[in-house]
């Protein structure tokens, strides 16, 4: 039978729970999952394309089915490229319902074969956006249960480099400086 893949495309700026929280959803769903990261030179992301593949490519590391890759363009030519039929997005409440309806649409007249799939993550993390994480890690609060501890870690360094610097000498030492 012939394999379903799909994409799920997006920023991931940083990756959140609730980005996780689908790509588990979507991986049990699809033969195969592409989580494709939009290359967006009109935004000023705070984490560079390398370091979002990175992280996603680390969280994702455990899943057979899941790969990680960049593109740049319309979504729908980049899904018809790597053999997508399906657009998987995620609605965590009413408000996201609008945005992506008229998304699906747009994507839907563009080409009429790729279906848009929505699933939605758990409760606990229908709040969680990437945008509210960065804002609130740049004013100082916490992110834990946020995001996964790894990126919890690569925003602090991020925001305070001198921690990476110590992480970096902490690492080569073997222990704590
Ligand atoms: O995580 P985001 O920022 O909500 O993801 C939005 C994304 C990347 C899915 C959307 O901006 C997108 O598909 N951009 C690619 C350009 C495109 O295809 N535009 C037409 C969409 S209807």
């Amino acid at each position: 039978m012939k394999k379903v893949i799909a994409i799920y495309p997006g920023s991931f700026d940083p990756p959140t729970n609730g980005h996780l929280d689908l790509i588990l959803r979507g991986s049990k769903i699809f033969d195969e999952l592409v989580v494709a990261i939009l290359r967006n030179a009109e935004k000023n992301p705070l984490f560079s394309l390398a370091e979002r593949r990175r992280m996603l490519e680390e969280l994702t590391g455990g899943f057979k089915n899941v790969s990680v890759d960049t593109f740049e363009g319309l979504t729908v030519d980049y899904a018809l490229r790597v053999g997508a039929t399906a657009i998987l997005r995620g609605i965590r409440a009413v408000s996201d319902y609008e945005y992506e309806l008229q998304m699906a649409l747009m994507n839907r007249k563009l080409h009429p074969e790729l279906e848009t799939v929505f699933m939605l993550p758990a409760e606990q993390y229908s709040y969680i956006s990437s945008r509210l994480v960065r804002e609130v890690a740049q004013l100082g609060g916490s992110i834990k249960d946020l995001v996964p501890e790894m990126v919890e870690q690569r925003l602090k360094e991020k925001l305070d480099p001198a921690l990476k610097f110590q992480h970096s000498r902490k690492t080569k030492a073997g222990k704590r400086v």
